[in-house]
């Protein structure tokens, strides 16, 4: 039996890379999982993997920068399998510019991407999963089992990274969030933690091409991967286990913890 068995899970932003990969862990150990992406094809994409695989998985196609939408997702996951143990808010997108030349258009879609989004889907996501606590409370004493929330934060909100000052405030957000829900939480079984990925193979990290939003020029992809220890950028599979971690009785008595998972990066640990 996966270590998961009988849970329910949301992955935000899980129609590619990291959020895909986490998914198709996530429903490898056991856990039936909604996959929320904004892109409807992606989101399919990823519920068809891991049906293929013999796993039990939903799409939800939603932005939670909307509270409502937020709630539409928290809700599907309770028709669709009558529970939210997990979420994963993975969910986010750069917009990189110097900070003298960042403008407010930049600045809120960035913070809206990465630290709305894991806000309103975890305030759409909490009364449930607290409300679950206190009955299991008032039935037995305590929590049947923990539940779990996981933001995917970067090693860039601990480093700092030129062009980021949107991203960094944002995922810099999540950790002090994470810090605080945790403590808010931990009474009913709520273990709220982070991950902090350093540099991984996704569209998000792809050599940048004229013209193109997202992605990191090739220069800088060269130079990062000479600050990272293990002489390799991580794939998202690599992200996803260590989501899994966090999301699995193996990390019952972990909370409020930010991990670093960079392959060692200097500066980053
Ligand atoms: N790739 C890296 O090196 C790296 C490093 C540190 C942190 N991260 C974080 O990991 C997470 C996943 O990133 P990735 O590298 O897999 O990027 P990605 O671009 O491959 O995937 C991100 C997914 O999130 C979705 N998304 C974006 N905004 C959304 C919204 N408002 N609502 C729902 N879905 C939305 C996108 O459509 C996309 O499918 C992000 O939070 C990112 O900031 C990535």
């Amino acid at each position: 039996m996966g270590r998961l068995q009988g849970k329910v899970a949301i992955v935000t932003g899980g129609g590619r890379g990291i959020g895909a990969a986490t998914a198709a862990r996530l429903a490898a150990d056991g856990a039936r999982v909604v996959v929320n992406d904004i892109d409807p094809i992606p989101a399919e994409e990823t519920v068809a993997a891991i049906t293929a695989n013999g796993g039990a998985a939903f799409p939800c196609v939603a932005n939670t920068v909307e509270l409502a939408e937020a709630e539409r997702l928290v809700a599907t996951a309770v028709e669709q399998f009558g529970a939210v143990d997990i979420l994963i808010n993975n969910a986010g997108a750069t917009r990189d510019k110097m900070f003298h030349l960042m403008d407010d258009e930049l600045f809120d879609f960035v913070l809206d991407a990465n630290l709305r989004t894991a806000i309103h889907t975890s305030r759409a996501a909490v009364p449930v999963m607290r409300d679950a606590a206190k009955a299991e409370i008032a039935a037995s004493g305590r929590p049947a089992h923990h539940r779990k929330i996981v933001f995917t934060s970067s090693v860039a909100a601990l480093m700092g990274n030129p062009g980021q000052v949107n991203y960094t405030a944002a995922k810099g957000g999540l950790i002090a969030v994470t810090k605080t829900l945790a403590r808010e939480l931990g009474a009913f079984a709520i273990n709220v933690n982070a991950v902090a990925p350093g540099f991984i193979e996704t569209r998000m990290t792809a050599a940048k091409k004229p013209g193109e939003a997202t992605g990191v020029p090739e220069e800088m992809r060269q130079m990062a991967r000479m600050m990272i220890s293990l002489g390799r950028f991580g794939e998202p599979e690599e992200i996803a286990a260590v989501h899994a971690f966090l999301a699995s009785p193996d990390s019952d008595y972990v909370s409020g913890v930010t991990i670093p998972v960079t392959g060692g990066q200097i500066g980053g640990m």
